[in-house]
């Protein structure tokens, strides 16, 4: 039996159509392909037509109606939010040293002091798989309310072997599971743990020698991370694991220039990177090799502001010709937050990228940034049908009424899984 849904009405589909084979960059990303009162009609959990309303009417009549039927009149329609960067499975949370670094310590400091990504990484080695997915599972569950429909997950709160695969493991049962899809990465040079603070030498030997291989071995992960920054993984020891990670078949993304300028923006175009993410204190430089080389740049703007910085020049960054793409970068220390669409009015309020961009960085560029943009990301005919009913009477409005969540419905592979804001 054939499974259809058509949802008519609309004030505004926003298809974001025409870049499902590169990333949108320069002024393409303010073309969101909008067709003005329109519908959408899924079938089988793909997308089969997006017109005008008169035409998709005539279509799902053609096809003998359908399933579910969703009237979004006043509201609008876009693809389902994609997520590209997040450290979804972890135990506990930090919120002490919120109030630490009220008290004037730096990020830096805790985790010098073993707190930070090791705090968690300690909570982490001592949850069970089953507790890891339960915490995981709520998470995810936020992401969904909060209309996000793809997430990339990394691991790098084991920092053991058998840490790095216990969290990658949950992570596909949860894309197994849960209705939102999870890509996963793998991040064993998250940080440098405890028991190798006098030979960081010899973590990265492990991360590469025995880390990846049975990684791989297990098909666990499709990109490999790097927290590549000042006392944390120099250039050099960046490079050597994310050039044994491409032996491996794991595609190289890079936490780069996020706290010091350190040559991460650089080292993404030199590596070919898919993305390179943060990059608050990039050089101009590093931003022109990145547009060279087509790295796609994951801003976290919810992290600058949790961690009290200023944001990253995406003005800067789009004007270079770089693609830019937009994530929550959920994670216990700098950024506690499952809302994208809070990341996405942050975007807009506080880098100064346009509502327009913001939707395009949150959607087709943002699948691209985990090679998933011939799938996901617009309202094309057969994409994955993916699609978010906001309530708001057109695109711009999602930017005016910040920091509140209006999704009002969510589909997932052509099912309704969110109604009226609620988890069915
Ligand atoms: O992307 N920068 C490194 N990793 C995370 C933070 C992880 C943590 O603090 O637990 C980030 O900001
Ligand atoms: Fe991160």
């Amino acid at each position: 039996m054939e499974q259809r849904t058509y949802i008519k009405n609309a004030a505004q589909v926003i298809t974001v159509g025409g870049a499902s084979d590169a990333p949108k960059r320069g002024a393409e990303m303010e073309d969101l392909r909008i067709i003005e009162q329109g519908g959408v009609v899924c079938e089988n959990g793909r997308i089969r037509f997006v017109g005008p309303d008169a035409e998709a009417e005539a279509f799902v009549r053609s096809l003998g109606g359908a399933d579910t039927v969703i009237d979004a009149a006043g509201k609008i329609v876009t693809p389902g939010l994609v997520d590209p960067h997040t450290h979804l499975v972890f135990a506990g949370s930090r919120e002490r040293e919120l109030e630490m670094r009220l008290q004037g310590a730096t990020y830096l400091e805790i985790l010098k002091q073993g707190g930070g990504i090791l705090y968690s990484t300690a909570q982490t080695r001592a949850a069970t798989e089953e507790e890891l997915l339960q915490e995981s599972w709520k998470r995810l569950n936020r992401f969904l309310q909060h209309g996000v429909t793809t997430v990339e997950a990394k691991s790098g709160y084991g920092l053991t072997v058998e840490d790095e695969l216990k969290q990658l493991r949950v992570a596909r049962q949860l894309h197994e599971r849960h209705p939102v899809d999870v890509v996963s990465t793998f991040m064993g040079a998250h940080a440098v743990p405890q028991e190798y603070k006098h030979d960081p030498d010899e973590y990265v030997r492990i991360v590469i020698e025995e880390m990846l291989p049975r990684v791989a071995a297990e098909k666990l992960a499709e990109f490999c991370d790097v927290f590549c920054e000042q006392g944390v993984f120099t250039v050099e020891q960046s490079e050597r694991i994310l050039e044994a990670g491409k032996q491996w078949g794991l595609i190289p993304k890079i936490h780069a220039d996020e706290i010091v300028s350190f040559g991460g923006a650089e080292l993404a175009a030199k590596v070919g990177a898919i993305s390179a993410d943060h990059l608050l204190k990039a050089s101009d430089e590093g931003m022109r090799a990145m547009a060279q080389a087509g790295v796609i740049a994951v801003l976290l703007p919810a992290t600058a502001l949790f961690l009290m910085e200023q944001p990253a020049r995406a003005r800067a960054l789009i004007e270079a010709g770089v693609p830019v793409a937009l994530s929550t970068d959920r994670n216990p220390g700098s950024s506690p937050t499952e809302s994208l669409p809070l990341v996405m009015n942050l975007a807009c309020l506080t880098m100064k990228m346009t509502p327009a961009e913001v939707i395009t960085a949150s959607t087709i560029n943002a699948a691209h940034a985990i090679g998933r943009g011939r799938e996901i990301g617009s309202i094309e005919p057969g994409k994955k049908a993916d699609l978010v009913v906001f309530d708001a009477p057109n695109y711009v409005y999602l930017q005016y009424n910040f920091g509140v969540n209006l999704v009002d419905t969510v589909l997932k592979d052509g099912r309704v899984v969110v109604k009226e804001g609620r988890i069915v």
